[in-house]
């Protein structure tokens, strides 16, 4: 029996962040109902839901009351610590994805463990928890990449160190950490895949995308010039670490092109991702639609963009000026071809606050794209020197 009342099945996503909010467009079109766990009303998609319980993601009770108003529940984010995951899951609810999946999200070192175990290509790690470990890993090879174990986003959490000060400083933090190697990549890709509990899979092209500072810029679809077997490749590398790791729902791989053409695994994400916000206006199911039919058993939908064309996408990080909406006009009449994104976040300096996408047709060049795209978003940002 369906929770909603209406014969149409109930999904719940912990977190109100702006994942939640494009689910909630996506879930407006299937006409599924979509309630969310939001921290306060004012969340990103405690505005535009109907039905929004605050709570904590960190309360069990919270956190069941909840799900015992969904048929499914889902997650913006993988911050749901996993006994409350492990307790619902024991008393019946559909958690996708499960906690033994998004566990490998919430721990890095688990993650890489489990990779390296599957014969992923990963770059070399270690667990450190002195200096002296570190120095041990390192064998004297500047840059070295230190990470919390848990509890990273956009960077933070990921240091890179190219002086033992500087190692000495993060070990100070007293926080568990994994020491990297530091990868001299040619690029960022991602492969964006769904898996149902069926055991379907869909796969989206492989992207390129541009991190500065740790957060996402930009994400190029399908990633320029990237060699057809090499996106096979990562296709279904993403593919079988779903699998093999029981996902539901989607799962995005972060993955460092090296400059020999290979590639390696750098994190993975259970939940729509940024890498994917280019299938909204460019692919024909976006990953918001995509994760709802996964996480229903739904049959998934084409992953795949028009014939021929490609999608740049730009984040738009808050500048200083706050009034976004005074600057539409210019931005929409430069450029009819340019989607705006907004997330209805308080605008403040350096935070995600919406992006911009367009599309191109066989005819349009990638860089000229990119430029426009550019051109929108720095625009949108305004009162501040960094408008790339
Ligand atoms: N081993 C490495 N070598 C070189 N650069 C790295 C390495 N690990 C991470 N980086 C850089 O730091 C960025 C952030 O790293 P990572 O994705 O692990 O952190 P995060 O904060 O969990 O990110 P996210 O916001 O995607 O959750 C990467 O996108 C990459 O640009
Ligand atoms: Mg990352």
């Amino acid at each position: 029996v369906r929770k909603s009342g209406t014969g149409m099945p109930v999904v719940g996503m912990v977190g109100g962040g702006q994942l939640a909010r494009m689910t909630a467009a996506a879930a407006v079109g299937l006409g599924v109902t979509f309630r969310v766990l939001s921290e306060s009303e004012s969340e990103s998609a405690a505005l535009v839901t109907h039905d929004v319980t605050v709570g904590s993601h960190l309360s069990l009770p919270d956190v069941a009351a909840f799900a015992a108003k969904c048929d499914v529940i889902t997650f913006d984010h993988e911050h749901v610590p996993g006994p409350i995951l492990a307790e619902l899951e024991a008393a019946g609810t559909l958690v996708r994805p499960g906690g033994g999946a998004l566990r490998y999200t919430q721990d890095k070192l688990a993650m890489r463990e489990t990779l390296r175990a599957l014969g992923i290509p990963c770059p070399r790690f270690a667990a450190v928890s002195s200096a002296a470990d570190v120095e041990a890993f390192a064998g004297g090879r500047l840059p070295v990449v230190l990470k919390a174990v848990s509890g990273g986003y956009d960077g933070k959490g990921v240091w890179i160190c190219t002086s033992t000060a500087e190692i000495e400083d993060v070990i100070a933090h007293g926080i568990p950490l994994l020491a990297e190697e530091f990868v001299p990549f040619r690029r960022e890709l991602a492969a964006l895949v769904a898996r149902s509990p069926s055991g379907q899979g869909a796969a989206y092209p492989v992207v390129q995308t541009v991190q500065v500072d740790g957060i996402c810029r930009e994400v190029l679809a399908p990633a320029p010039g990237l060699s057809p077997d090499v996106a096979i490749e990562a296709e279904a590398m993403a593919l079988r670490i779903a699998a093999e790791l029981g996902v539901t729902g989607l799962l995005a791989v972060e993955l460092f092109e090296t400059h020999q053409g290979g590639l390696l695994v750098n994190e993975l994400a259970m939940r729509p991702h940024n890498s994917g916000h280019w299938t909204i206006d460019g692919a024909c199911t976006s990953q918001f639609e995509q994760h709802l039919r996964a996480v229903l058993d739904l049959p998934l939908g084409s992953c795949a963009p028009p014939d021929g064309s490609f999608t740049v996408m730009v984040n738009l990080l808050g500048g200083t000026d706050p009034d976004i909406f005074d600057r539409y006009i210019h931005v929409m009449a430069a450029d009819p071809a340019v989607k705006v994104h907004f997330y209805g976040k308080e605008v403040r300096n350096g935070r995600k606050i919406g992006h911009v996408t367009i599309v191109g047709g066989p005819q349009d060049d990638v860089a000229a794209v990119r430029d426009r795209a550019r051109r929108a978003a720095s625009y949108l940002r305004w009162g501040t020197e960094d408008g790339d």
